[in-house]
């Protein structure tokens, strides 16, 4: 059976063995990053102004870098 979404884990006797730890705990890191962050992008850029031109290679990274400056959320 072939779960895509799964990919970035690898596949076959060598996949990930620490996929189910990281299904868990990358949701939380995320939702916590968010929760606990405003985040502002360097620069004017306008809601759905974001440069997604991609940059080939063995992964798929974004051609200009998005800078995001995380300020804590007094609480
Ligand atoms: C988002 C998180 C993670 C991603 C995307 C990821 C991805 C991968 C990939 C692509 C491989 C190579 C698979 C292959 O050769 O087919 C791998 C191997 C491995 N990963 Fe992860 N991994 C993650 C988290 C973790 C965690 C949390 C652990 C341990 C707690 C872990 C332990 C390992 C180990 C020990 C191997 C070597 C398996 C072997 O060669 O038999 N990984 N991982």
């Amino acid at each position: 059976m072939c779960h895509i979404h799964l990919i970035p884990f690898g596949a076959g006797r060598r996949k990930c063995p620490g996929l189910p730890l990281a299904m868990r705990m990358v949701p939380v890191m995320l939702g916590s990053l968010i929760n606990c962050f405003d985040w502002k992008v360097e620069g004017e850029i306008a809601p759905g102004g974001l440069d997604m031109e991609d940059k080939f290679g063995i992964t798929l990274a974004k051609l200009y870098p998005l800078h995001a400056v995380p300020t804590l959320v007094a609480s």
